[in-house]
């Protein structure tokens, strides 16, 4: 069995310390963060590891999972790094969306494998999440040998592993701000401009979120250009000279225009040149 030491227990890593215990496929070694009552509340919820109240206390293990924010990660490899406790052949990962396995560079020389782990999954409750997490697809970054064994890791837990290729990382995580917080922000401000309209909170979001939901379905389904309808894909200009016309709040139309350009280019193949030329025209 694998062991696997937790820097930073708060909600992803108390969470993935849980299933990786669960799993029977690893065992909890140490348990690290600054705060004594955070070590010992992480321990009592995954059921199993070692209080550990600095790094160079931490066992031996196969692995290292760094959950510490994200601002954080340089400086907690640089403080593991100076306790040589990492040893060649080791795996070490952190839990970044953003950045990758060069965050962990200060354990260069230890001979460990390094690696990022992104799981695409809100741990906003530990205990949700362990219940909830089953099916989630992990993005991999990093050694290659540490993203072969990281693999098995993510299995182990339930969830889906897939690699992303080298650099990748920044434009996979902008992927996934654009999909899960743009679309909050399109909800709001296709919500406010409901409003503009007269219409009540109640029957806006109704109309709003079942629209969307629909809309999510057909994109699941067909992809993204065939689930594209209304006014763009027709050629209707008339249609959006309306729209612009009463959109008076600046980030509404900023938001409006930029994304409608966006779609002239998803609608390309249903739109001639001239007509795609004519929308750029009102939109910008
Ligand atoms: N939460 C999510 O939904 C989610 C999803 C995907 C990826 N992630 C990633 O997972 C990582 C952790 O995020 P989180 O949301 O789990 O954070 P969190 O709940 O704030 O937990 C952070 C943990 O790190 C410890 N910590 C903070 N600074 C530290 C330091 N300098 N040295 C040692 N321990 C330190 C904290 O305990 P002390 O304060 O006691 O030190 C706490 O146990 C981040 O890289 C994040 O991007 C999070």
């Amino acid at each position: 069995m694998k062991t696997l030491n937790i820097i930073g227990p708060g909600r992803l890593g108390k969470s993935l310390a849980r299933l990786a215990q669960q799993s029977g496929r690893y065992q909890i070694a140490g348990v690290y963060a600054r705060f004594a009552q955070h070590v010992t509340d992480a321990i009592a919820f995954i059921g199993a590891g070692d209080f550990c109240s600095s790094l160079d206390q931490l066992p031996a293990a196969d692995l290292y999972l760094l959950a510490v924010p994200d601002g954080a990660i340089a400086d907690v490899a640089r403080e593991l790094a100076a306790c040589h406790i990492v040893k060649a052949g080791n795996v070490v990962f952190h839990a970044s969306g953003v950045s990758d396995a060069a965050l962990l560079a200060p354990l260069q020389d230890s001979g460990a494998y390094l690696a990022s782990v992104h799981p695409a999954f809100s741990f906003a409750d530990p205990a949700l999440a362990v219940a909830s997490f089953n099916a989630t697809l992990c993005a991999l970054e990093g050694d290659q040998l540490a993203c072969d064994i990281l693999q098995y890791f993510v299995l182990a837990l339930g969830g889906k592993p897939f690699t992303l290729v080298k650099g990748g990382k920044a434009a996979y995580h902008a992927s996934l701000t654009m999909a899960a917080n743009y679309l909050v922000t399109l909800a709001d401000l296709s919500l406010k401009t409901a409003q503009m309209a007269g219409i009540e909170d109640e029957i806006a979001q109704s109309l709003i979120f079942n629209l969307m939901q629909q809309t999510l379905s057909n994109i699941k389904v067909l992809g993204p250009a065939a689930a594209l309808t209304g006014p763009i894909v027709r050629g209707d200009e008339a249609t959006i000279e309306k729209h612009l016309a009463v959109l008076k709040d600046a980030t509404i139309l900023r938001c409006y225009q930029s994304m409608g350009l966006a779609t002239i280019d998803l609608a390309a193949a249903h739109i001639n040149k001239s007509k795609q030329a004519a929308l750029q025209h009102i939109f910008a």
